[in-house]
């Protein structure tokens, strides 16, 4: 049997308001739920138990996979987040594996092309205590920081270093671990604990057997707007692959919505069920949700817009989230990173960014004039 934990618990506060009613893994990328995603390359990799380990929205997981055959599902349910350790202590109750059998460890917002059964097998020929699979990245401070020795023994774990002095390597923790069993069930179980930040410092600073297996393979991790978008827009392109994408294509829209023939769809977007984008429009590395309409005219890039919104005609979105059933009324130009929250309302021509601003939308009462 061989045996993996995902890590769905958190609020994924990033991403609101598309987190608001759905957990991070349960969004759709792709086509799919992320989850699904990472669910099928655990079972290419020969995974046959899997646990959950949940907290926020937990119930929507069960739904989620309720009627799911391709392998055994456990779900571990936190009624208060015990953190990412304490997290894999309480789901690893429910492993049935042996104190020495590995566990493969997945945090649930990581898109990865590494060959998880090449990270298991290089901690098994080591008898390693943990084996952590690294990458490189440009601007590390948002992760954890793992530098390795020669032989790729890891000498620390610096998590979100907050000086410039503490950026000692390019290389971080992908968020994939494989565990021996015995090493996860000595985490403490009667307080929150933090992987990032305890199990692992201590591991090292304790003589652990840890060590780092650093790839160049495509990795993101999905937890901001822009890297969601591009995670989703890179799989359909096959920049990223996932055994639940087709061949690589400009575009997935579900057979369901209706693209005017002088609309483009490009850089691997997403169009949604009954959703529909009228003449003119460019729909650009970016996610278009259910029954959403896109009027004629509009530019949509690296953006979001969740189910049932309108992006009124000639309207422009850059790296923006639109949270669902909200109506952007026509001739808007939305700032970069803007956030909408749900049910948001902005009447024709509201924000312009270039340009000169509409005239005065409202009807006032001038005073004294006779
Ligand atoms: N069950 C449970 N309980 N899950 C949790 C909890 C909790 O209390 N807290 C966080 N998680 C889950 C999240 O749902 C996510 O799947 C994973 O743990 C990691 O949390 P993030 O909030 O996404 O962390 P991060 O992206 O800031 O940092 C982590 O990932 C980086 C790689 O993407 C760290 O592991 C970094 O060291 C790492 O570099
Ligand atoms: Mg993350």
């Amino acid at each position: 049997m061989r045996e993996a934990i995902i890590l769905v618990g958190g609020k994924g506060t990033r991403l609101r308001p598309l987190t608001n009613h759905t957990p991070k893994p349960l969004l759709g990328v792709a086509g799919t739920s992320f989850i699904r995603h990472q669910v099928a390359k655990l079972m290419d990799a020969g995974v046959d138990h899997l646990v959950f380990a949940t907290s926020y929205l937990a119930a929507l997981f069960q739904d989620e996979f309720r009627d799911f055959a391709g392998l055994e599902i456990s779900y571990a349910v936190e009624e208060v987040p015990l953190g990412t350790g304490g997290a894999i202590r309480n789901a690893g109750k429910l492993l049935r594996g042996g104190p020495d059998d590995p566990v493969l460890i997945l945090n649930g917002d990581i898109l990865s092309g590494v060959d998880l059964r090449d990270v298991v097998r290089r901690h098994e020929a080591r008898g390693a205590d943990v084996t952590l699979h690294l990458t490189r990245v440009a601007d590390p401070r948002a992760f954890g920081l793992v530098p390795t020795a020669e032989g790729g023994r890891v000498r620390a774990f610096l998590e979100k270093p907050k000086t410039a002095a503490e950026c000692v390597t390019d290389q971080i923790n992908a968020g994939c671990y494989v565990f021996r069993r015995s090493v996860l069930d000595a985490i403490p179980d009667d307080r929150e604990v933090s992987v990032e930040q305890e199990t692992f410092p201590a591991l090292v600073a304790g003589g652990g057997l840890v060590y780092g297996h650093t790839t160049d393979d495509y990795w993101r991790d999905l937890g901001t707007p822009l890297a969601f978008v591009h995670g989703s827009a890179d799989l359909i392109t096959g920049t990223a692959t996932s055994p639940l994408v087709g061949p690589p294509a400009e575009a997935l829209v579900h057979p369901t919505a209706t693209v005017h023939a002088s609309a483009q769809v490009t850089g691997g977007s997403t169009v949604g069920p009954y959703a529909v984008i009228g003449a003119g429009s460019v729909v650009h590395r970016s996610i278009v949700g259910e029954r959403v309409t896109v009027e004629p005219g509009v530019g949509i890039h690296e953006s979001v817009v969740d189910h049932d919104s309108v992006i009124g005609a000639g309207s422009t979105l850059r790296e923006t989230v639109v949270g669902c059933h909200s109506h952007i009324g026509a001739h808007n130009e939305l700032p970069p990173q803007l956030r909408l929250a749900c049910g948001i309302r902005i009447p024709a021509g509201g924000v312009r960014v270039t340009g000169t601003a509409t005239a005065c939308l409202t009807a006032h009462r001038v005073t004294g004039e006779q």
